[in-house]
């Protein structure tokens, strides 16, 4: 009976629609279907040896004049607590598979330099090593996700690292990690074999890589209680032929595997300007973002094949847009502004992550901070929080929660060959709290969008919203506050249905009990 109701309002809905050219979206949430979790873990984070993401933007040395505790910068460990960070992976990226860890133990004068031959040909003394990244682990409250080296070290070398880190027992690399200071091991679950071996991870083919993967994932061993949950090195975008054979040849025996998917114009050549696009440009960056549900369909398809119950996580753990660094800043560094349509691009993509909650168990951006589609930026002693972050703050409740399924009948509009609805959604209920996200990607104008909640009786409503001035609006050292979310007063509840007035480039949060 509530399907036909529903077909009807959506019949009329595309005759008023067509006849009258309003911008009405219908939406239809179904809190009874319920059941599938959003793991926090999709709202993790990435922070790689490169630019200034470490040095300067996380760590700044305990005898810096920058204000920090115990070495790390005060602001941007505040900024990130803010933000509930489920999971840091580090070291990198491709800085992972040229990382030789027992480099960065010990005392800091003894630790060896080496150059980055990945990120500009820096040098990199290892002082941000081990024991600085879990710690800092320990004060986020979150889970440290390490890549491990399987494109130049050994076999030895990575059973040697999870050793140190997990073992309580006398062991030889325990008893290192407590000449080194930290006597308690620490707990570390996410442990990635290896990182873009088909690219700077090794250049790999994949049945070569899944041998690699299986062998060297013997040797990472379960210390002391510590379950590791290991991450095969995945797919980038299409390359459906790698998720085949992975799965096919060591899905039994990984917990994991990644897939990187960027929003980004090719690799060769300009990427466009982080900040000075036109509306077209705008568009075309939705169209590409949003191709990761397509993407990720495919993927999971195949893992579907081998993997009947759905043991193995999909874990995009490199996800977010890559632009043109900024004029004047070295290459090697990828830093980049970040706008409101970055901030589209984090909502709309987080949207799609909630949606497939029982394949996809972790997302990471890249990266957390002055690399590519940051949270935060810094300059000296100076941060500023970007679109981004106000995403990942507005999101946050949806970490954990239950996801619910909903209908959208939108207007769309053609990108890239495919009809884009002109609103996304994503709902979520918690602790007896429904949350809605909601975008509208027109740039032009407002939408009025009825919410219905099925068998849900609602009371009230208050929420949050981001928008700017124009879609290139950012914040700057100058100006940190030109976009910011906002209390959200358009909202109200008519016949037990939520009716929001969702203005245009804008990306609303609403808590509904
Ligand atoms: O995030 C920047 C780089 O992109 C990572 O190091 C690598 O894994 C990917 O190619």
């Amino acid at each position: 009976m509530k399907k036909t109701i529903f077909l009807i309002a959506s019949t009329l809905f595309i005759f008023l629609s067509v006849s009258s050219q309003t911008k009405d979206v219908i939406i239809r949430v179904h809190p009874e279907q319920g059941t599938q979790p959003i793991s926090k873990h999709i709202y993790g984070h990435f922070a790689e040896h490169l630019g200034s993401c470490i040095y300067g933007g996380l760590w700044v040395g305990e005898n810096s004049s920058i204000p920090n505790t115990k070495g790390y910068r005060t602001d941007v460990l505040e900024a990130l607590k803010k933000l509930q960070i489920p999971n840091l992976r580090w070291p990198g990226g491709c800085f992972a598979d040229e990382y030789h860890w027992m480099d960065g133990i010990g005392p800091k004068e003894n630790r060896p330099k080496m150059v980055n031959n990945n990120w500009g040909g820096t040098v990199e003394d290892n002082s941000f090593g081990t024991h600085e990244f879990l710690n800092l682990c320990e004060l986020l409250d979150c889970e440290p996700y390490i890549s491990g080296n399987v494109g130049s070290g050994t076999v030895e070398e990575m059973a040697k690292w999870v050793e140190y880190m997990t073992s309580e027992g006398d062991s030889p690399m325990a008893n290192l990690r407590r000449k080194n200071g930290r006597d308690k091991a620490w707990k570390v679950k996410y442990f990635g074999v290896g990182n873009e071996s088909w690219g700077c991870g090794g250049d790999m083919l994949p049945e070569y890589y899944a041998d690699l993967f299986r062998r060297y994932g013997v040797y990472c061993r379960n210390y002391d209680g510590n379950k590791l949950f290991k991450i095969a090195s995945g797919a980038s975008d299409y390359d459906y032929n790698w998720t085949e054979v992975l799965m096919k040849k060591a899905g039994t025996k990984m917990n994991g595997l990644s897939l990187h998917y960027y929003t980004v114009k090719g690799w060769n050549g300009s990427k466009g300007s982080a900040t000075d696009f036109s509306p077209d440009d705008y568009y075309w960056t939705v169209g590409k973002c949003l191709e990761i549900e397509e993407v990720i369909q495919k993927h999971m398809a195949i893992m579907d094949k081998y993997d009947k119950e759905k043991k193995v996580g999909l874990m995009v753990d490199e996800w977010g847009t890559w632009w043109d660094v900024e004029p004047g800043t070295n290459p090697g560094f990828l830093y980049q502004q970040n706008t409101l349509r970055d901030a589209f691009v984090a909502a709309l993509s987080l949207n799609v992550f909630n949606k497939y909650g029982d394949r996809i168990q972790m997302a990471n951006i890249a990266q957390i901070v002055n690399v590519l589609q940051s949270v935060i930026l810094t300059k000296g002693d100076k941060m500023v929080l970007t679109p981004t972050y106000y995403i990942f703050d507005m999101y946050k409740v949806h970490q954990d929660a239950t996801y619910l399924p909903m209908d959208i009948l939108s207007d769309t509009k053609e990108i890239r060959g495919r009809n884009i609805p002109l609103v996304n959604a994503s709902a979520s209920q918690k602790n007896g709290i429904t949350h809605i996200t909601l975008a509208n990607i027109d740039l032009d104008a407002e939408r009025n969008v009825s919410v219905d909640f099925s068998n849900l009786n609602i009371t009230s409503v208050s929420g949050e919203i981001l928008t700017a001035n124009t879609i290139n609006d950012y914040n700057t050292f100058e100006k940190p506050n030109a976009v910011k979310p906002q209390p959200f007063q358009g909202a109200t509840i008519v016949n037990g249905k939520l009716n929001i007035k969702l203005p245009a480039k804008s990306i609303v949060v609403l808590a509904i009990k």
